[in-house]
């Protein structure tokens, strides 16, 4: 089953009129020329642009194009395709990497939702499978009980929506970061880097399997910086960072993911 988009504003459901979308209260929404929808409305922006910005969503763009990411993007797809689902809802999408990979191997339809127009733009310019909209995943535009699958990639969780957007039995699959991702790169910034746990199991949900996947990659100073620039802590990073990365050239970085993947109960 497809899912059918939710008026942002009164929550009734949206019907398709050529390039737009329209609620019974006559809220309309148009498509952009990139082929995503946008479904955020004032109120649920938390800034004038809310969610990565352009240059988090570039450098994101040219560090997964490296293919470092490629065993977690494999990962995630082969473990939401072997569930079988009708339909997926990547929260948090992004630009669209691991929402693209869901889509091909998955036989189902597939949405990506972001708070970020920057990254959502990308997403929609280059994944015509998909379909993307500029959304809250804290208010996702969609029904209750009717996704399959929700996927969470390294965005934030909003337990009471995942519990109501997701069918009985519906499963939840989220990346978080292992105990030591990074490692080698916060050791430049803080003097004692502690190692990530697990995340906790959300409420009303259990867990069905969780696996720690790691690899150490040997990245050039280009993606460091990609790859730097596209998480949060980036603003820790100090100009004499920069220029001791830089010395340094080529660097060994580990790479480890938690893949959790919860059921609804
Ligand atoms: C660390 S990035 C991960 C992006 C993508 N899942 C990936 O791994 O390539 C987190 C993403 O969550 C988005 N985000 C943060 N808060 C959000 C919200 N309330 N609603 C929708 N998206 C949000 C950001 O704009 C950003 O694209
Ligand atoms: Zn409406």
């Amino acid at each position: 089953m497809s899912l059918a988009y939710q008026c942002p504003l009164c929550k009734h459901t949206l019907y398709s009129d050529m390039n737009t979308l329209t609620c019974t209260n006559n809220h309309r929404f148009d498509y952009a020329k990139e082929g995503y929808i946008n479904l955020l409305p004032v109120q649920q922006k938390n800034s004038k642009q809310p969610g990565d910005n352009l240059d988090m969503v570039q450098a994101r763009r040219a560090f997964l194009t490296t293919g470092h990411y490629r065993f977690l993007q494999q990962k995630v797809a082969e473990l939401v395709a072997s569930v079988n689902p009708e339909n997926v809802i990547d929260l948090g999408c992004g630009e669209g990497f691991y929402t693209q990979a869901i889509a091909s191997l998955a036989n189902a339809n597939v949405y990506g939702l972001d708070i970020s127009k920057s990254a959502v733009k990308y997403a929609a310019k280059r994944y015509k499978t998909c379909n993307f909209s500029v959304a809250s995943i804290s208010h996702a535009p969609f029904a209750d009980n009717e996704a399959n699958v929700l996927v969470s990639i390294f965005a934030p969780l909003f337990e009471q929506e995942l519990n109501r957007l997701l069918t009985r039995h519906g499963s939840l699959i989220v990346a978080s970061p292992g105990p030591w991702h990074l490692k080698e790169l916060k050791q430049y910034i803080y003097k004692e880097v502690n190692d990530h746990s697990p995340i906790d199991v959300p409420a009303h949900f259990e867990l069905v399997a969780q696996d720690l996947i790691e690899q150490k990659v040997e990245l050039n100073f280009t993606d460091v910086k990609n790859l730097i620039t596209m998480t949060p802590f980036a603003w820790k990073f100090r100009p004499e960072h920069w220029q001791m990365l830089e010395q340094q050239g080529e660097h060994t970085v580990t790479l480890s993911f938690y893949v959790s993947h919860f059921k609804k109960m």
